[in-house]
């Protein structure tokens, strides 16, 4: 099974494929390019985030635009049994959870990292660790964001419908520009490159890469990277084995 997270969407196997969605629009743009099924995500997930809508919403209009039979699989705001109930009784085939297996003793996620989401209680969209890839991101803040982001108006233009809007932090003007202007540069720089810069980032740093905080980064990362996390993340208390994650959650 191929999933795919970003871009145009476009078969790369022969075998199973879904493609992850943000919007009605672009769950037909993957279900026209053959996709056998859509992830759609809702704004609250964590990590990159492709709409502004709510999960459950966007699965009742994905369902209506889709087709009865078509399917769909819900990704945002998945960390107990019950959200997986909810899910499908809303009619998704599937549930998917990310945040909840970040927290996991088996996710590579930096110890200090994980820390930092056990104590969080709120999360929210940016654009600030975007260098290389500038797209909506949902992070706990730190010191990086407290640095960037006290001041900075909470107006993001995040895509969907006008009602949809949500009112969150962007980043800097200049940030941002820088982030569009060096996207291509940064992204195809030698491995070594990339390395060096997310080694010298501080929370002051002008450019921030996506780089998360991993068990065998720099820990400097917890403060001066993004900390990756979904609406979830106020709900979840503990680092467990991932089996039992998948036991309970299935029910
Ligand atoms: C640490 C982390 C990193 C993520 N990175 C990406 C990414 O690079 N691209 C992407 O499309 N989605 C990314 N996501 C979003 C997931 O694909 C998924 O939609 C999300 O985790 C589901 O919401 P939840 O976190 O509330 O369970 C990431 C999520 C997390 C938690």
């Amino acid at each position: 099974m191929v999933v795919t997270f970003w871009g145009r969407p476009r078969r790369r196997t022969p075998g199973a494929w879904l493609h992850q969605c943000g919007s009605v629009e672009e769950a037909l743009r993957a279900q026209a390019a053959g996709a056998d099924g859509v992830i759609v995500q809702g704004v609250e997930a964590g990590g990159h985030v492709r709409g502004a809508t709510p999960a459950l919403r966007l699965l009742g209009q994905a369902r209506a635009a889709l087709g009865p039979e078509y399917p769909l699989l819900l990704a945002g705001g998945i960390a107990e049994r019950s959200d997986v109930s909810t899910a499908l009784e809303a009619g998704a085939q599937a549930a998917v959870a990310g945040t909840r297996f970040l927290l996991s003793e088996e996710s590579r996620a930096h110890a200090l990292y994980k820390e930092r989401l056990l104590a969080a209680r709120e999360t929210f969209l940016t654009e600030l660790f975007g260098a290389g890839w500038p797209a909506p991101h949902r992070v706990v803040p730190n010191a990086a964001t407290d640095h960037w982001l006290s001041g900075v108006r909470p107006l993001f233009p995040v895509r969907g419908r006008k009602d949809e809007r949500q009112m969150v932090f962007g980043a800097p003007r200049a940030n941002r520009l820088l982030n569009h202007l060096f996207a291509p540069g940064i992204r195809y720089a030698p491995a070594s490159l990339q390395q060096r810069m997310i080694g010298a980032q501080r929370p002051g740093s002008r450019i921030l890469t996506p780089a998360g905080p991993t068990d065998d980064g720099p820990a400097t990362l917890v403060d001066a990277g993004a900390l990756y996390a979904g609406e979830t993340v106020a709900r979840i208390d503990t680092v467990r084995p991932a089996a039992e994650l998948v036991r309970d959650l299935a029910g």
